[in-house]
């Protein structure tokens, strides 16, 4: 059986008070709509269609993939009027799963439960029991038990709201059947909306199963309507994320105050401090260990690093047996090879570190290939900018940079060079030698410090 996937998407988004298209906003590290198109994609349909209405060119411009239709709902006259006009790219497919695009965090597993229980021409209906069920559209079953029809909050009676048994919105409808039902729409209701959820007192009329399948959380059924949602969301997607982590032998302080924005890869026996930031694609060696407070963005750390507290790391390598920060900062193009020391307001750009190499306080190295074993002083700079162009400071191995050094690119130290404290390098220090620029210190013998007169005695 062929299954084409519809996702809702044309609504306006008003509660979020925001001019981005309200399917744009951000859960973790994606747009709403781009976690249930992810989710769509899992379940290897014939076809997806998205339903966009508010702010729509903007929405397919953010949202990339050839695999992906789109149909434009101008007007918003509610989800049966939204679905028939994706009904056009649905030909050639035997079963319509509704997704809202408003609703991130359902599970794959949970729609093919759905399809499981369907079966073949029948119809599938997510439901929820919520305890407080207000705003949703509620599940009206008949005496034997079996569902009869789905009454909105604003057309229910009481006894109809007192209901708990909601309607998720996520549905699945033989395609062959959609046309007939969907022109038959009315909207005379309390909205003068057309209830996509209508066609479900239709197909029983005409004496079709119904198989009902809830998902294992009701979060997995939560929209987002305004940015309170949103961010109950995020902590709930967060929350999944932490918890698969930790099953997954990965070490945290606190799953509450961790948020990984992206994909995490660990070895064994890895450590995170709370209040951890993982953005992009990050992975840890074993027995890696993050102090609190740390953003690491798109970046490698090997084996037996620690990152000490306040550490941003981005796009950056960090080899076995480093130690970092606390307060340093690893830019685009930074790789500590292995064993180094980089310590607090130290920052690295585009730049190699050979093995064991050290630079513990107050450095910014940038464009730069430091060789092994080097010791860089505190307060060294890389004068890698003329104001136009970017140059390279190289460093041979075994080299001592003495404290507050300015190195100005282009530049070579010599292997084995010790350059003096304070010293402003130009041109190439020799290998194995002392160089330094500094003004000789001398000492003017029998000079006095100017005193202050004693008091009664000024002028
Ligand atoms: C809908 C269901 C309700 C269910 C609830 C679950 C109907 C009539 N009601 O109500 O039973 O409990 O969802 O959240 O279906 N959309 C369009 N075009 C439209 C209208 C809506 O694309 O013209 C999209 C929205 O962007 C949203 C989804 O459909 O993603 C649901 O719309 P919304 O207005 O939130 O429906 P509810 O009234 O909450
Ligand atoms: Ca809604």
């Amino acid at each position: 059986m062929k299954l084409g996937i519809v996702i809702l998407a044309a609504g306006q988004g008003t509660r979020m008070k925001s001019d981005l298209p309200k399917v744009l906003h951000r859960l973790g590290d994606r747009p709403l709509l781009q976690h249930v198109i992810d989710t769509a994609r899992r379940l290897d349909p014939e076809r997806i269609v998205v339903v966009y209405g508010h702010g729509g060119e903007r929405v397919r411009q953010a949202i990339p993939g050839d695999d992906l239709a789109w149909a434009e709902q101008a007007a918003q006259l509610g989800t049966g009027h939204a679905l028939a006009q994706a009904l056009p790219q649905l030909d050639g497919v035997d079963r319509v799963l509704v997704l809202y695009g408003d609703v991130p965090l359902i599970r794959a597993e949970t729609l093919q439960r759905l399809i499981q229980a369907a079966g073949g021409e029948g119809l599938g209906l997510l439901t929820v029991t919520l305890a407080d069920p207000t705003g949703y559209g509620r599940i009206q079953r008949n005496a034997e038990g079996a569902v009869a029809c789905i009454v909105e909050q604003k057309d229910a009676s009481p006894e109809q709201l007192a209901i708990c048994e909601v309607n998720t919105g996520i549905m699945l409808l033989p395609r062959a059947r959609l046309d007939h039902w969907l022109g038959s729409l009315s909207n005379d209701n309390a909205q003068g909306e057309y209830y996509l959820t209508d066609v479900l007192a239709m197909a029983v009329a005409e004496g079709l199963p119904v198989a009902v399948a809830q998902p294992d959380s009701p979060v997995e059924a939560e929209g987002v309507n305004d940015r309170l949602q949103l961010a109950n969301l995020e902590r709930a997607l967060q929350r999944r994320q932490a918890e698969a982590l930790l099953r997954a032998g990965l070490g945290m302080r606190d799953p509450a105050r961790f948020d990984l924005r992206g994909r995490l890869q660990h070895g064994r026996d890895c450590e995170l401090d709370v209040n951890v930031v993982i953005e992009g694609e990050v992975s840890l060696g074993d027995r890696v260990r993050v102090g609190p407070n740390c953003v690491l963005r798109d970046c490698r750390i090997g084996d037996d690093v620690v990152v000490l507290e306040h550490c941003v790391i981005e796009q950056a390598e960090i080899g076995a047996g480093c130690r970092v920060g606390p307060f340093s900062r690893l830019r685009p193009g930074a790789r500590l090879l292995g064993g180094n020391h980089v310590g607090n307001f130290v920052e690295i750009k585009n730049s190699v570190v050979g093995e064991g190499s050290k630079i513990n306080h107050l450095s910014y190295v940038g464009d730069s290939e430091i060789g092994r074993g080097v010791n860089v002083g505190a307060g060294t700079i890389t004068c890698n900018y003329d104001g136009a162009n970017k140059h390279r400071t190289l460093i041979g191995d075994d080299a001592f940079i003495g404290s507050n050094t300015a190195l100005v690119a282009p530049v070579v130290i010599g292997p084995g060079a010790t350059i003096g404290a304070g010293s402003v390098i130009t041109r190439e220090a020799p290998a194995g030698q002392l160089t330094l620029t500094r003004a000789r210190q001398t000492t003017v013998e029998g000079w006095q410090r100017p005193r202050k007169k004693p008091r009664g005695e000024e002028a």
